[in-house]
Formats: C-alpha cells, structure tokens, sequence
C-alpha cells in the first residue's frame, strides 16, 4: 500500500510517500481500506517534537471501510463503513491507504456524512465534548465565548454550545464571521481589531481554541464560578483559585463516549464539519502546511481515492474465473509467489503467504461441479487499482460469502485480503 512517511531527523524532516507492507490484523482489531484522513495541529505537532520516529506513518482521523477482521471480532463486518482516530503514537496512522483500527478507535461511519466528512470530524468533535461538556458541563442559557471559533475543534463548539441552548460569542478574523454565525454563533470578535475583553465579560464558559497570550488573558473575562477550558493550553490552578474561577482538569481522551456524544446531534442535522480543502495523498505536505498556517476554516482532508486511476475489468473478472475452479495451476497464476493474505477462514483468523494458501486450498475440499455453477459474483467494486469483491459460494452443505480485496499491481491483480465470512447450513 502507498502511506506517507516521516523521513529525517529536526530540520531535514518531511514526509514522503512510499510503497509499504500492508499492515497486519491482531485479534480484537480491523483492517480498514482508509478513504479519507484528515489533519489535525497534533499531526504536526507530534511530527515536529520528534514523537513520531522516522519511518512512522502520521495521522489520526480516518473514514473508510472494514476490509478484513481479526480474531475476536463480531461487531464489525467486511464492508462496514468506519470512522474514527487511531493513536497515532502506538499504531500506524491514517496518512495511508489501509490501516489497522483497535475496535475502541472508531464508530460506524455516520450515514449523513460523506467519507471525507466523516474522516474530518473524529479528532474535533472528541475534543469539543472533552472541553464542553466533560469539562465545562455548559448549560442551557448560559454565556460561552470560544475562541478559535472557525477552526476545527472551535467550529465543532459552536454548534454543540448552541445545541445546548447556550449564547456563543465567538473570535476569529472577520472574513470568518458570517461563517461562524451560521453555525450559531449569536455575536463575533474580531480579535485582529478589538481585544475580546472590551466586548465579552462575566462570561459563565470560555472555550479556548487559540492557546498562548489568548488563553492567560481569558481569565479575566469569565465570571467568578465560571469555568475556563482550553484544548491548546492550560492555566495554572494557582492562577484560576485566585480569580475565583474553575478550571476543570482535561477529561480522558474517550473516542466511543465523545463519538457516541455528537451521534445524536449528526443525526439530527445539527452538526456540520466544514471542509476547506482537499487534498491527495502525494500533496500531504501541502496539506500539512495549510494546517500549520493556523487560517484553516473547518478541517483539511486528503482523499486517498483521488489519485486512483481508471482500472479494467477484465483481468479481475478472469482471476475469479480462475479461482472458482480451485485448480492450483490457478491460484499459482493469480498470486505472485511473494503476496501475503489476511483474513478469517473458517472462523479463524489466518495470515498466511499465498504459497500455503496454494496448498491449504487446493488439498481442501473441492466442490462439485453443479455448486461451482451456482457461485456468483453478488458485487464488485472497481476504483482504479483496488477491487473489492463480493462472492456468494453455494457449496453442498454450506452458503459462504467471500469478500476480496485486490489490487492491480505491476499490470496483474493480486489478492491482499480474503475475509472467509461465516458459513450457514443449508437445509436441503
Ligand atoms: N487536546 C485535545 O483533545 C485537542 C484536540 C484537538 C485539537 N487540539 C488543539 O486545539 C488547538 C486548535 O485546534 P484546531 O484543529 O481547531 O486548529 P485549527 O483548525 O488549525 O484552527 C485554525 C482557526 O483558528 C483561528 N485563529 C487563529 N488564531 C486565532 C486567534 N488569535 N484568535 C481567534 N481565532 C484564531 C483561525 O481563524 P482566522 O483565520 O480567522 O484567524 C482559524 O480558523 C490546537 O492547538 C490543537 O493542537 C487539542
């Protein structure tokens, strides 16, 4: 698969894209086909303070699809549409075209957004609910200045503030305003011409957005028995004691509970995540340094599709010919001798290189010829140079369904992962 790579060491350091291994299922995670990924300030960040080594793939939010399962999975199927954040500091990140997803990283992807939606709002609507509601517990009625309002975590505050019938008052430059207003936003500061303490004062919940000199200065405006939460800084609890405010402690990072919150309000139609750009995985430099500029609007995404070419049908439809019949001739023709699949046979979960999987298949059982007949192709999905495929197999004493994933790969289609789904008796 291609992903982006952290290469060099301080001021040398970029991200390159490369060829890699496909990353492995472990048991009790997924292996997802990553549509889209989006960036955060932390990407960076993280990148910058030498956190992510050379040779790390970066990135947290993704949107895609679950491509193969590993042992101990039954909440999620081949196919399921995911989204989510993986900690990018313990496994592979989403600047990739696959990645492996712990179950606690992701939720089904919400049906009212689309993949790159999807992939925008993990990071920030986790954070909003760690801020806002964890921390802050804003009430209905109550005065909520945020700022950093037209960022990604500020622009996800709004609207959940403003869900919660609170009054937003909100900073960003003022070609963002009309912007944040229609999120909900009841009034704007233009912190470039006017110090946000001359318009907003005795407020119940400052949500900052910005950290630095907008963070400190933060304390005076709130009232006293307010509370002041920032996701770019913290305040010392000397500071919010002598000022009589409160300054609730950073709620654990909880993906399913902050997901789990916003669900609700997504449904709804309550909850937009605002894209600025878009960008591909080969322009992922590029996408960074629109991050890094601190003037994004909403969220920055790349597509890992766009770069995707038109592919053939014919050479796929001629592998599964091949395959169907369970010659070894065949499956020595559609594997190079080097592939590795992954995937669940037989309820368990097997990683295996292809020239076993020659040898397992072609001495296990060989259907008659009537059921070969009966085996059909109940979907196939061709981007470019990735396949995926649905096979219904309707064997004597069994239904199974296999579900494939290839890619087109020097000219020919390799299998990368063969996700066995569980088989059902038939009565006959
Ligand atoms: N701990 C967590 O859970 C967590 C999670 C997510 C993010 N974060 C952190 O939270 C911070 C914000 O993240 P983000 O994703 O929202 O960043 P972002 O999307 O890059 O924020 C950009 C926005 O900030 C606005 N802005 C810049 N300077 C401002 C200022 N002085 N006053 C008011 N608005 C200003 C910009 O508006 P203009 O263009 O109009 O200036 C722009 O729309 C980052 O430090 C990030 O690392 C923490």
């Amino acid at each position: 698969m291609r992903a982006a790579r952290v290469h060099g060491e301080g001021n040398t350091r970029v991200l390159r894209v490369d060829t890699v291994a496909l990353p492995r299922v472990t048991p009790n995670t997924v292996l997802v086909r990553v549509h889209a990924a989006s960036v955060n300030p932390v990407d960076w960040k993280l990148q910058d303070e030498g956190d992510l080594k050379p040779l790390a793939i970066p990135g947290g939010d993704f949107a895609g699809e679950v491509v193969a399962v590993g042992a101990g999975v039954t909440r999620y199927r081949c196919g399921d549409r995911v989204a989510g954040t993986v900690d990018q500091m313990e496994t592979g990140g989403s600047y990739a075209e696959y990645l492996v997803a712990p179950l606690d990283a992701m939720v089904k992807k919400p049906a009212r957004y689309s993949m790159q939606e999807a992939s925008a709002y993990p990071t920030v609507a986790i954070a909003a609910w760690r801020f806002l509601i964890a921390g802050a517990d804003v009430q209905r009625g109550e005065r909520v200045l945020v700022h950093g309002a037209s960022g990604g975590v500020g622009s996800m505050v709004v609207q959940i503030a403003t869900a919660r019938g609170a009054t937003v008052i909100g900073t960003a430059s003022a070609r963002n305003h009309d912007f944040v207003r229609a999120l909900g936003a009841a009034q704007m500061i233009d912190y470039t011409t006017t110090r946000f303490e001359d318009v907003a004062r005795n407020m119940d919940v400052v949500v900052d957005a910005v950290g630095g000199e907008t963070l400190t200065r933060s304390v005076a405006v709130v009232r006293r028995g307010g509370r002041l939460v920032s996701s770019a800084g913290s305040v010392p609890a000397e500071t919010c004691r002598a000022a009589g405010i409160l300054c609730p402690s950073r709620a654990p990072w909880d993906v399913p509970r902050g997901l789990a919150y916003v669900a609700p309000l997504i449904e709804a139609g309550q909850l937009q995540v605002h894209i600025d750009s878009v960008y591909t995985l080969d322009q992922i430099m590029a996408a960074q340094q629109h991050s890094r500029s601190g003037r994004t609007r909403g969220k920055v995404v790349v597509d890992m599709r766009a770069s995707e070419t038109a592919g053939a049908l014919e050479p796929l439809q001629a592998y599964l010919d091949g395959h169907a019949t369970g010659q070894e001739a065949h499956f020595r023709r559609a594997f190079a001798s080097d592939a590795m699949l992954v995937g669940i046979k037989d309820g368990q979960y097997r990683q295996w290189p292809a020239s076993e999987y020659i040898r397992v298949s072609s001495s296990g059982r060989a259907p008659a010829d009537e059921a070969q007949r009966r085996r059909r192709i109940e979907s196939l999905t061709i981007n470019g140079q990735v396949a995926t495929g649905v096979i219904a197999l309707d064997y004597p004493d069994m239904i199974a369904r296999d579900h494939m994933t290839l890619l087109k790969r020097d000219g020919e289609w390799r299998i990368v992962v063969k996700g066995y789904d569980a088989s059902t008796p038939v009565a006959r």
